[in-house]
């Protein structure tokens, strides 16, 4: 039987006599739960996507490599690791012996690197280094996590006449030498921190990773 309606838009015909077919229901029933299951698989994606960490969070707490070959003596580079800056400084031998001069070490809060928290034990050492030429420190004051200024001058009309050269904090004046140990009489409690590092080869460090746990 055929039924005509109007739909307002001209008549349409609906074939109304054709009986129900169980085998097309279960079709359509199967193919409408399939597409809603698709529809919502899409809407979900972005908040699935979500929930797993971008690249950019992975690679944050990633190794660094540093290619030390190309620094200069005297003159350090700034990387990258978890977040934080970190120096790599090519340490030359004035700096070096000024570091071992009692004169300087009178002066320092914790010249024996007695603060466990500061640097790993491989790092406990009168230089705070694997190499005493190459010096690894995350640059961040640990008075209120400020970035020091590099100043390798000896006696600038700023800092006085008795400095040697080493990291002075622009935010309330803390002063470190070039192991990051902090002076007495400054807001810093502590020595600068030392992250985890070793060498990948002579020339390169890698940032991130402790000596054994690269082996
Ligand atoms: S944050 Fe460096 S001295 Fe206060």
């Amino acid at each position: 039987m055929t039924t005509t309606y109007d739909t307002g838009k001209g008549a349409t015909e609906f074939d109304t006599d054709v009986a129900p077919d169980p085998a097309r229901r279960r079709f359509l029933v199967t193919s409408t739960s399939v597409a809603g299951g698709i529809g919502i698989a899409a809407a979900a994606w972005p908040f699935i996507a979500s929930w797993n960490p971008s690249a950019r969070a992975r690679n944050l707490g990633a190794p660094v490599e540093v290619d030390i070959s190309k620094i200069e003596p005297g003159a350090q580079v700034t990387v990258q690791w978890q977040g934080k800056p970190v120096w790599v400084l090519r340490r030359t031998p004035a700096m070096r012996e000024h570091l071992a001069s009692a004169d300087l070490i009178a002066q320092l809060r914790d010249p024996d690197s007695e603060v466990a928290s500061q640097q790993p034990a491989y790092a406990q050492n009168t230089l705070r280094a694997i190499r005493e030429d190459v010096f690894v420190v995350i640059a961040l004051c640990t008075h209120l996590g400020c970035i020091p200024t590099f100043r390798p001058e000896v006696a600038p009309a700023d800092l006085g006449p008795h400095w040697h050269g080493g990291y002075f904090c622009p935010c309330h004046g803390s002063r470190f030498d070039f192991a990051g140990r902090v002076f007495k009489n400054v807001p810093a409690p502590t020595n600068l921190v030392i992250p985890p590092y070793h060498y990948v080869t002579d020339t390169v460090v890698q940032i991130g990773v402790d000596p054994e746990e690269a082996a």
